[in-house]
């Protein structure tokens, strides 16, 4: 994995799952400095590796952001993993729920790519990538909050990809399944461990997919939408309604 070898990355969400997971498969890799960004430092994991700098950072806080951005000047790759969900479907969901899901996963990134654009653009070769959702695909009623806001971070994902086709900056979407998280706690489905996947995005970026289905559930789900979108729709009303439930 060539292109993470000497290279200097930052990345959300890096306390935990699949954010965690990727600063160890970095290090494995050959990273020069890993910047691994969280909310509460006290809840980072020992790396013990020196590469690895801690910053704190929520990615909805506007200062924080800001700083962040001065404080990893020589960035050259960004990984927007972090994000959150919360419960509730369309008509009878939490609005606030609703709008915490848009704050982070949506506006949140956006923030994170406004901030490091520039950053990005002194430190060409460079790369974003956002870890965004299968449900961006076909929403998941029990979660349609959350599928709303990877809808969203899809699309702009996309148009980040087009906004920078000309600066050196390759933006990369990874939309996995399920996999084994906090997030998905207390689910017993079969989920691979955030560390094999973390270990498939590092090679699908480096052999260049610009978007990637890293697991078993979510390339399922992908063929099924790609063959005719109402079928994922089918897989997840059959979750939904009962078949399975989540
Ligand atoms: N697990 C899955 O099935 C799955 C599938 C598709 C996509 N994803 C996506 O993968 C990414 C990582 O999720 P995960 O599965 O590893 O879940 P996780 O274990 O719940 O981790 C979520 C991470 O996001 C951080 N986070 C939440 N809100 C934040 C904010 N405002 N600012 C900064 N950090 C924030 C959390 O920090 P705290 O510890 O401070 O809460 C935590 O580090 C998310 O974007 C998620 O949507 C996950």
């Amino acid at each position: 994995m060539q292109i993470f070898k000497n290279s200097v990355i930052l990345i959300t969400g890096a306390n935990r799952g699949i954010g965690k997971s990727l600063v160890k498969a970095l290090l494995n890799n050959g990273a020069k400095k890993v910047y691994a960004t969280c909310r509460d430092l006290n809840g980072m994991p020992e790396f013990n590796d020196s590469r690895v700098i801690p910053l704190e950072l929520d990615i909805t806080n506007d200062d924080q952001v800001a700083l962040c951005a001065v404080a990893a000047p020589d960035t050259e790759i960004l990984i927007n993993n972090a994000g959150g969900v919360n419960p509730g479907n369309i008509l009878e969901g939490n609005p606030i729920g609703m709008d915490k899901d848009m704050k982070v996963n949506y506006f949140g990134t956006i923030k994170m790519m406004r901030a490091f654009v520039p950053v990005l653009k002194k430190n060409t070769p460079a790369k974003i990538i956002n870890i965004v959702s299968i449900a961006a695909y076909s929403p998941l009623p029990s979660i349609a909050g959350y599928a709303a806001s990877k809808a969203a971070l899809f699309s702009a994902t996309q148009s980040v990809r087009i906004e920078l086709a000309k600066e050196g900056i390759t933006v990369h979407a990874i939309n996995p399944g399920a996999i084994d998280t906090d997030m998905n706690k207390g689910s017993d489905w079969d989920m691979p461990h955030p560390d094999s996947i973390a270990t498939k995005i590092l090679a699908g970026v480096s052999e260049g997919q610009l978007d990637m289905i890293p697991d078993e559930m979510g390339q399922g789900m992908y063929n099924a939408w790609k063959e005719e979108p109402s079928k994922l729709s089918q897989i997840f009303s059959d979750l939904y309604h009962g078949k399975n439930e989540r």
